[in-house]
C-alpha cells in the first residue's frame, strides 16, 4: 500500500521510549512504526531531528471576555497559529460562565469563534463563577455528558472567585458526574487586605502586583483547595503552581491520599518578580497571577518537574497588547497595578523553553519532555490515546524539532496577537521546525503553510483520574 506520509530517519520520542523508527501515516492517523515501511505520497527526511507528539497546551485563554474595556490580544486564528508554530497541535481554552446567560449559550458562542478559525485542534474547559442549583443540577451534568469534562474554579479575582462552600458544591457535582476540577489557588481576602495596605501608602506600580500576592497567599489557598478535594473525595488539578511552599502542600496532600494533578508554567521557571520592577510601566508586561517569584522558587519548580510532582507543563497563555488602552495600558491599569489585566502570552514559547532549559541542560530527558508537554495533558483531560502519543492508531499530530537550532526568543518571530513577549531575548537551543496535524503538514521551516485552518473541535471523554477515583 502507499501511505499518505512517511517520516524517515528521525529520533522518535514516545511517552516512554526513544526510538530510531520511521512513521507511516494514513487517513490522518499513525499507521505503522518501523523500518522499510514502503512507499508514501510524501516523504519527510527527519535525519538529525527529534520527532515528538504534537504538544498539548491544556491551559490557555483565548478570546475570553474581560470587561472594563479590556480585550484579549488573540482570537482563535492568531492564538492557534502561534500554537502550531511552537509545536503544539491541541489547545484547551476556557469557556467562562457569564451572568444571566446559560453556559450552553456561552459555549455556542465560543464554538462559533473557534470554528473555521483554528489552526490546531481545540477542546473547551468550563469556568464556574456562579454555581447555582440549576447549573450544578442540570446544566453541568448535561455538559459533562456532552464532552466538557473539566472545569476551573477561582479562589481569587473579584466577581469570579468562589467561596469554600461554593467550591465544595462544585467539586461535589464533579464527583457525582465524573468531571475534573482545576483550581486557581490564591486567597482573595488576603490579597484584598494587602492591596488596601499598598493603596493607602500610594504603592501603585506594577511591582506591587507581586507583593500583594506573596507566597503564603498561594500556599494557604493550595492547602485549602487540597483539603476541600479531600473532604469531597474527588481528584483536583492545581494549576499554575509557582513556588516551593505550594509544591510542598501538593506533596504532603498526596501523602494523605488526595488525588492531585499539578501544573506549572514557563513563567515560573525563567521569570522573577524583579521583572515586574522594570523601568516605567514595563513591569505590566509581566503581571500574571500567581506572579513569578525568585530564583529559589524557580529551582524548586525545576526540582518538582524532575521528581514528577508536576504532571503538566502549560502556558497559561492569556495575551494582552501592551501598547493599547484595551490591553496592559488600560486607563485604569495605568493608575494602579490593581487594574492591570492579568496574564501574559506564551502559547508559542512554552515548549521551546521546556526543551532548551529542560532537555538541553540535562534537567529532563526527551520522554519527560513529551509527557510534560503532551501525553499527560491528553491523559488528564480525556484525550488519550487519540492525542499525546506516537503510537499506531493515534492521530498523526507530530512535531519535528531541530535540537541544535539556536536563536533567541524575539517578538518579531512570534505569531500571537500581543505586541510583546515576556520571554524576549531568552536564548533557545532547540526549535520546532515542522508541525503536522492529522497527517497534514501545517508548519514548515517554522512558518505556517496552507490557507485553510484544519483544526477540529474535540469532544472529550471523562478523565481517567476521575474514573480511577470512583
Ligand atoms: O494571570 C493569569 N494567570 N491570567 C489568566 C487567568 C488565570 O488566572 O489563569
Ligand atoms: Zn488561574
Ligand atoms: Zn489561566
Amino acid at each position: 500500500m502507499t501511505y499518505d506520509l512517511l517520516i524517515r530517519g528521525g529520533t522518535v520520542v514516545t511517552s516512554r521510549e526513544v526510538l530510531s523508527v520511521d512513521i507511516a501515516v494514513s487517513g490522518g492517523r499513525i499507521a505503522a512504526l518501523g523500518h522499510d515501511l514502503g512507499p508514501a505520497t510524501r516523504e519527510i527526511d527527519a535525519t538529525g531531528k527529534i520527532v515528538v507528539p504534537g504538544g498539548i497546551d491544556s491551559h490557555v485563554h483565548i478570546a475570553q471576555p474581560q470587561g472594563g474595556g479590556v480585550v484579549m490580544a488573540d482570537g482563535f486564528d492568531s492564538a492557534t497559529r502561534s500554537a502550531i508554530c511552537g509545536g503544539t497541535t491541541t489547545v484547551l481554552p476556557f469557556c467562562l460562565q457569564e451572568d444571566d446567560r446559560t453556559m450552553r449559550e456561552v459555549l455556542t458562542e465560543y464554538h462559533a469563534k473557534a470554528e473555521g478559525q483554528s489552526w490546531c485542534d481545540v477542546s473547551f474547559h468550563l469556568i464556574v463563577t456562579d454555581p447555582t442549583p440549576s447549573l450544578l443540577g442540570q446544566e453541568l451534568p448535561a455538559l459533562i455528558e456532552d464532552g466538557y469534562t473539566s472545569f476551573k474554579v477561582f479562589m481569587t479575582y473579584e466577581g469570579l472567585r468562589l467561596d469554600d462552600h461554593e467550591i465544595l458544591l462544585t467539586m461535589d457535582c464533579a464527583r457525582e458526574h465524573g468531571a475534573l476540577v482545576m483550581v486557581h489557588c490564591e486567597n482573595e481576602d488576603a490579597i484584598r487586605f494587602l492591596v488596601d495596605k499598598h493603596l493607602a501608602r500610594g504603592d501603585v506600580a506594577p511591582k506591587f502586583h507581586a507583593t500583594t500576592r506573596p507566597v503564603p497567599v498561594e500556599r494557604e489557598a493550595t492547602n485549602r483547595a487540597l483539603s476541600l478535594s479531600e473532604i469531597v473525595d474527588t481528584p483536583v488539578v492545581i494549576v499554575h503552581v509557582s513556588n516551593g511552599a505550594a509544591i510542598d502542600e501538593i506533596r504532603r496532600a498526596r501523602g494523605w491520599g488526595v488525588k492531585v494533578t499539578a501544573e506549572t508554567c514557563p513563567q515560573y521557571l525563567v521569570l522573577t518578580e524583579d521583572d515586574l520592577d522594570r523601568e516605567g510601566w514595563e513591569g505590566a508586561k509581566y503581571v500574571c497571577s500567581p506572579p513569578p517569584r525568585d530564583r529559589q522558587a524557580q529551582a524548586d519548580c525545576w526540582a518538582a518537574i524532575q521528581d514528577g510532582t508536576f504532571d503538566l507543563f502549560s502556558s497559561d497563555h492569556c495575551p494582552f497588547v501592551f501598547e493599547s488602552d484595551t490591553g496592559k495600558k488600560t486607563p485604569d491599569g495605568l493608575k494602579s497595578f490593581r487594574r492591570i489585566p492579568n496574564g501574559i502570552p506564551g502559547i508559542e514559547t512554552r515548549l521551546p523553553i521546556l526543551f532548551s532549559e529542560g532537555v538541553r541542560t540535562g534537567r529532563i530527558g526527551l520522554t519527560e519532555f513529551v509527557r510534560l508537554g503532551a501525553t499527560n495533558h491528553a491523559k488528564s483531560y480525556g484525550l488519550y490515546p487519540q492525542k499525546g502519543e506516537i503510537a499506531v492508531g493515534s492521530d498523526a499530530d507530530i512535531a519535528i524539532w531541530d535540537p541544535s537550532l539556536t536563536r533567541p526568543i524575539t517578538q518579531d518571530r512570534l505569531h500571537h496577537g500581543s505586541d510583546y513577549t515576556p520571554f524576549e531575548g531568552i536564548e533557545i537551543t532547540g526549535w520546532p521546525v515542522m508541525t503536522i496535524l492529522g497527517g497534514a503538514v501545517i508548519v514548515e521551516d517554522g512558518e505556517p503553510v496552507g490557507d485553510v485552518p484544519r483544526g477540529r473541535y474535540l469532544k472529550r471523554d471523562r478523565s481517567p483520574l476521575v474514573a480511577d477515583a470512583s
